[in-house]
């Protein structure tokens, strides 16, 4: 069986359900995606159910004031991911006419989003076959494969990101993007991972070779 056929029959037993899972519009996976970068899902969904409520639309959260933006935001931090969120919807609202891009080139043309974000609203919205690499990405290949190139290297960062790439079912790649990062928080943990039920277990270089705890490597900077 391919690696995303065993990925994503493993998904659709044990998937979080989350409101940002029963939509495509990206204007919600954009709130949802930047409101998930170095914050836990238990975190976000607070913050994503206000925002949501209160900025049902591009239009609402561009006419807002950015005073009311952050501080809606408060206690997410990292605060400029809060006012590029609100400056590209400024960008959407008035520039293009409230529609969202529809590609992976022009969604990462939108300040403060990134290959990660990019990546999931292309493939989250519209089925566009490009890969996330977030850590739980990193720490499922660098296992699987056992694969000891530092995360935070240039070299790591390439590899990884051809491998993810390499993986993806390109008839669901939404899914499958999503499918291995719920894999990676709630199996493939960073701390006790759960081999002894892993679906991949028979296949596993880290297991096979008690590597879990060694990978991934990041590099101290
Ligand atoms: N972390 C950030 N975005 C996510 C998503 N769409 N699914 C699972 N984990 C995530």
């Amino acid at each position: 069986m391919k690696f995303y056929n065993k990925l994503i029959s493993w998904y659709l037993q044990n998937k979080r359900t989350l409101p940002w899972r029963e939509t495509k519009n990206p204007y919600f996976i954009w709130l949802s995606e930047i409101m998930l970068q170095q914050t836990r899902v238990a975190q976000g969904l607070a913050y994503y159910l206000k925002f949501t409520e209160t900025f049902p639309t591009v239009f609402d959260l561009a006419k807002a004031d950015e005073s009311t933006v952050l501080k809606m935001w408060q206690g997410l931090g990292y605060y400029s991911r809060a006012r590029n969120l609100h400056y590209s919807a400024k960008h959407i609202a008035n520039e293009l006419n409230g529609e969202f891009p529809s590609t992976y080139k022009e969604i990462i043309k939108l300040k403060g989003i990134g290959d990660y974000t990019a990546s999931a609203i292309a493939s989250i919205c519209f089925n566009e076959p490009t890969a996330v690499v977030d850590g739980n990405v990193y720490r499922v290949l660098s296992r699987y494969f056992g694969i000891s190139t530092a995360i935070n290297s240039t070299a790591g960062i390439k590899e990884f990101k051809t491998i993810a790439q390499s993986l993806i079912d390109k008839k669901q790649p939404g899914t499958y993007n999503q499918a291995i990062m719920d894999f990676g928080a709630l199996h493939c943990k960073p701390q006790n991972p759960l081999c002894d039920s892993c679906p991949f277990a028979n296949s596993c270089v880290a297991f096979e070779k008690k590597l879990t705890k060694a990978l991934p490597v990041k590099e101290k900077k």
